[in-house]
């Protein structure tokens, strides 16, 4: 810009039509970079609505089936499972069953739709009865025992079928640990999502309702992130690179967006950022009372999470969003 810039410069010539702004926008969204969670309970015909995040159920394998159907068809991305098992014990026993509520919905999905990408959340919080996310030993989550228990449940999930294992339980060395057991059982090729840069937050409240994953005492500080901290992010991320991480993830991601583009600039693997519960549900029960227009605040929010950097977004909104951009 020269020493006068108006009137030589009016950037609202670019604003002039839609046609014009469509040519110069920056960043676009599309179906195939959205990933549904989904929330599996044993059963049959099983439809519990989680009341916190509306549009949202706990469903037993059928209907899981019936909305990576709907997933599949819109052209979304994939989705990843969490499994929600009748039994919960001190020891996440049925997280890392051969059997449990993930592998046998991973088998069911890869049966009917071989081409939809699965994805399995790789954690013992749904599986304990004490709510954490792995063995307690002296009131705090014991990190090395912690590691076999994933390794197995992600061995376990590859066996099934899994396309993508993503460890989400933020102990040190869990992504080596998942790599080597892998490796050891035949699935060189697995690709592993590493929750990177997690953050104890808040926004995850709605999530817990709907994975019955509250912690029964304590919080989850001594394992996930403290939300003040951006360098320490990047210390986090690269020790999962080295381990052996071949996509990253941000999460949450709306209140993260520096901690997205950060990694975007810094790092060339692929990059998730999840759009929690409460991100989610703030938007709806802003909606709801009429204060939002739900349909831009939520293609506004997955514009923002691309612009910061990310190539794949984690949403609850993943089919809704694809519905929207196909018109
Ligand atoms: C499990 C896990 C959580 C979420 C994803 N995996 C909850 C937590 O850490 O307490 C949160 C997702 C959301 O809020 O949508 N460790």
């Amino acid at each position: 810009m020269g020493s006068m810039p108006f009137p030589i410069h009016r950037p609202r010539r670019l604003r002039s039509s839609e046609s014009m702004r469509r040519l110069v926008r920056e960043t676009a969204l599309a179906p195939d970079d959205f990933i549904l969670p989904l929330f599996v309970v044993e059963g049959e015909g099983v439809n519990n609505p989680i009341s916190s995040m509306p549009g949202n159920s706990q469903m037993s394998i059928d209907g899981i089936l019936e909305k990576c159907a709907e997933c599949h068809s819109l052209g979304v991305g994939g989705v990843i499972l969490f499994g929600i098992p009748d039994h919960k014990d001190e020891e996440a026993t049925e997280g890392r069953a051969a059997d449990g509520i993930v592998p046998r919905a991973v088998r069911a999905i890869k049966a009917e739709l071989p081409a939809l990408t699965v994805v399995t959340d790789v954690c013992n919080c749904e599986y304990t009865s004490h709510g954490h996310c792995g063995k307690i030993v002296n009131g705090d989550v014991d990190n090395d025992t912690t590691l076999n228990w994933l390794a197995e449940a992600a061995v376990a999930h590859a066996r099934a079928g899994a396309d993508i294992v993503a460890p989400s339980d933020m102990m040190d060395g869990r992504v080596a640990a998942i790599r080597a057991a892998l490796d050891a059982s035949g699935f060189p090729n697995l690709p592993i999502l590493s929750y990177a840069a997690k953050y104890a937050s808040s926004f995850y409240g709605p999530f817990r309702e709907a994975a019955e994953s509250t912690p029964q005492f304590g919080d989850r500080r001594s394992y996930q992130m403290d939300p003040a901290n951006a360098r320490e992010a990047l210390r986090e991320i690269a020790l999962d690179i080295e381990e052996g991480a071949d996509m990253i993830m941000v999460k949450p991601a709306g209140p993260y967006l520096d901690i997205v583009r950060m990694a975007r600039d810094r790092w060339d693997l692929p990059l998730a950022a999840y759009q929690v519960s409460g991100e989610f549900s703030m938007i709806k029960a802003a909606a709801q009372n009429g204060w939002i227009d739900e349909h831009r605040a939520m293609l506004e929010s997955l514009t923002a999470i691309r612009r910061a950097g990310a190539d794949m977004i984690l949403t609850y909104y993943a089919c809704d969003a694809a519905r929207a951009l196909a018109g």
